[in-house]
């Protein structure tokens, strides 16, 4: 299946590197021609003499010999211009880092910086504190972002014997994964957003009844950023508007903060004129003080507010949408199919995602979610409970086809 085919495949120091073996050996099977690249701490956990044997190549692990002099006239350029694929399995934390930082201190880091654009598939395998650590994400996305594509480590018995999210995937999985990219040209089809101009908005606002005190709701831009990050990786041009989040903005995309559905109505409008796409994740207030009082109201007795309805955005640019793709998020606790397809109607949507913000492990505040996706035909898609992420690359899927469908139409 894979004769012709060079795959470089990087070891870096994790217990998992004896897994290395076993995927060669698969590689092999399927007639690859396997090149190895090991980390000097690599060559701690597993023999050179191993995979050497099973790869029928030699292994490298360093740039220099002990004179100083370089190992090959330049290993790190002729072993990338060989290569149709890199994997790295496992991938520790620090060879993430390094090449998300664009360290290259060893002939591991220096040959992926050198890839050109060649495909890199990286299989991360680490403590799950490190794995969900803000550092390690942070690198993750900046990868993901460059093009590098990551195949999730699983849950389970970790090497120091806590249980939890960081084991190396299980070589079934990776193989498939390289099978995916070789053969299927999965990878690039992941840029199916590319040139394509999307506005997500995300978190929720806040209506000011006083200077200190507001009407609020618990979003916390978890969604609308999963959906910016992804939409990102896939190529696409991101505007993010949200309102007030403790996330941090995710880099290269336009970024813009606001606080009330007035402001965020402003900023959608403004942007909308230059999308393609318009997903609305965030959770806009549907009423304001009809007044904010300039001071700080002092406590004494009952006190009665007006509200007033604000605008509903989606519903506005409904009406001026022409060929560009709306999307609307409905947080329902109760008949959420009819409510959402009501909605779907009223704000001339393409597509509406319904979650149930009763259940746990949905909505608000929560890092997964679970939700149904319709479309103007009715038809209702279910989700399992699922990270945001993968949620959020479940909606560009069905934007994509929609895509695709107008452009056939
Ligand atoms: N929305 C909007 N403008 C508003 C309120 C909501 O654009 N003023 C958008 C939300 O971003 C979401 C969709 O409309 O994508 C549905 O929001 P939701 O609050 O579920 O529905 P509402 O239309 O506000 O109806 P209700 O609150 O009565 O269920």
């Amino acid at each position: 299946m894979l004769t012709g085919k060079t795959i470089i495949l990087g070891v870096s120091g994790s217990i998992a590197a004896y897994k290395s073996a076993e995927i060669i050996r698969r590689l092999k099977d399927l007639n690859a021609n396997v090149r190895v690249i090991m980390t000097v701490n690599a060559a701690k956990f597993i023999g050179e003499i191993t995979l050497q044997t099973l790869s029928q190549n030699p292994v490298y692990i360093n740039m220099f010999h002990d004179s100083g002099s370089l190992e090959d006239s330049l290993p790190h350029i002729t072993i990338s211009d060989t290569a149709d694929l890199f994997l790295v399995a496992p991938a520790t934390a620090n060879i993430i880092g390094k090449v998300a930082s664009g360290i290259a201190d060893d002939l591991l880091s220096t040959t992926l910086l050198s890839t050109g654009n060649k495909p890199i598939l990286m299989a991360p395998a680490m403590n799950e504190r490190m794995y969900k650590s803000h550092i390690y994400k942070h690198n993750e996305k900046k990868l993901q972002i460059a093009g590098v594509r990551f195949i999730n480590p699983e849950y389970g018995k970790l090497a120091c014997e806590e249980e939890g999210e960081g084991r190396l995937a299980s070589v079934d999985s990776i193989i498939q994964h390289v099978v995916d990219v070789l053969i299927e040209g999965d990878l690039f089809d992941t840029y199916d957003l590319k040139g394509k101009r999307v506005l997500v908005t995300a978190g929720g606002t806040r209506e000011y009844i006083d200077p200190v005190r507001f009407i609020g709701n618990p979003a916390t831009g978890k969604m609308g950023f999963a959906l910016a990050h992804t939409a990102q990786v896939r190529g696409a041009n991101v505007t993010l508007i949200s309102g007030k989040t403790l996330l941090a903005p995710p880099e290269s995309v336009k970024y813009i903060s606001v606080e009330t559905a007035d402001q965020m109505g402003k900023a959608v409008l403004d942007n909308f004129k230059h999308a393609d796409i318009l997903v609305m994740a965030a959770a806009v207030g549907d009423f304001k003080p009809k007044r904010t009082e300039k001071n700080k109201i002092k406590r004494k007795g009952m006190l009665k507010i007006d509200l007033e309805p604000t605008d509903d955005i989606l519903e506005k640019l409904g009406k001026i949408k022409n060929s560009r793709i709306t999307v609307g998020f409905a947080a329902e606790t109760n008949n959420l199919i009819k409510n959402a397809r009501t909605k779907l109607k009223k704000k001339n949507l393409d597509l509406i995602v319904v979650n149930d913000v009763t259940q746990p492990d949905a909505g608000f505040e929560s890092e997964t979610n679970i939700v149904k996706i319709i479309d103007k035909s009715n038809n209702v898609e279910e989700l399992p409970k699922r990270t945001k992420e993968e949620v959020a690359h479940r909606i560009w899927d069905r934007i994509v086809d929609l895509i695709n469908k107008n452009k056939g139409a």
